[in-house]
């Protein structure tokens, strides 16, 4: 064996969703989310086109993510299905961490690789970055909320109209027990051709 496979496996299987209202105030330092990045960029790429784009929300740039996700849901929802509780959570998420990232998808001039590809290339390095954050103990939060798919979102963060927003990940301590999840087993989820 080349590396620690029980390490690599307690890590995947513990790497778990934990929501902002379950993160302590302890704050993420900038260290660690260069890290949790730097691994990112590491995912696979088709023709290597790197398609991640990642916007950075600390400090004072916490309040500004909250005030236009909170904002634009209430703008965009029509009345009959605007929730008190959802404009809620979009205010308070963003507020209850330390650091918010929009996870962006940078759509190449060329269009030569198809977008779903592209999509793809940019969640595997969101599942770098929240493997990462769970060797730091940290949860991680993807967020995708449907107004990230406006327009709306991709001017807030100066995205071009074919570049997509997949989601907002939120990093943090959890301040309370490290949760628990399950998955189905591998025979009902697949089925091996033998002839
Ligand atoms: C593309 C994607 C989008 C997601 N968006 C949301 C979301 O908007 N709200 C939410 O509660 N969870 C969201 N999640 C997280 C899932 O709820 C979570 O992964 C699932 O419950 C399994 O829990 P685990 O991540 O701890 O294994 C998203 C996950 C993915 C892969």
């Amino acid at each position: 064996m080349k590396y620690n496979l029980s390490e690599l496996r307690e890590i995947i299987r513990n790497r778990r969703t934990i929501k902002p209202e379950d993160f302590s105030a302890r704050k993420v330092h900038k260290e660690i989310v260069v890290e949790i990045l730097n691994n990112a960029l590491w995912a696979p790429t088709h023709g290597m086109t790197q398609p991640w784009f990642f916007k950075v929300f600390v400090e004072e740039g916490i309040p500004r993510l909250a005030d236009f996700l909170a904002g634009t849901y209430k703008a965009q929802t029509p009345t009959e299905q605007f929730t008190q509780k959802k404009y809620d959570q979009l205010a308070a998420r963003p507020r209850l961490s330390t650091v918010a990232i929009a996870v962006c998808m940078k759509r190449q001039d060329s269009e030569k690789v198809a977008e779903l590809e592209e999509i793809e290339a940019v969640a595997c390095a969101v599942q770098n970055m929240h493997l990462t954050a769970t060797a730091y103990g940290l949860g991680g939060y993807w967020s995708s909320p449907a107004l990230i798919y406006t327009p709306a979102m991709n001017s807030f963060l100066d995205l071009g109209a074919k570049d997509r927003c997949l989601g907002v990940f939120y990093l943090g301590y959890p301040k309370a027990e490290w949760p628990q999840s399950h998955r189905r087993p591998l025979e009902y989820q697949s089925d091996w051709i033998e002839k």
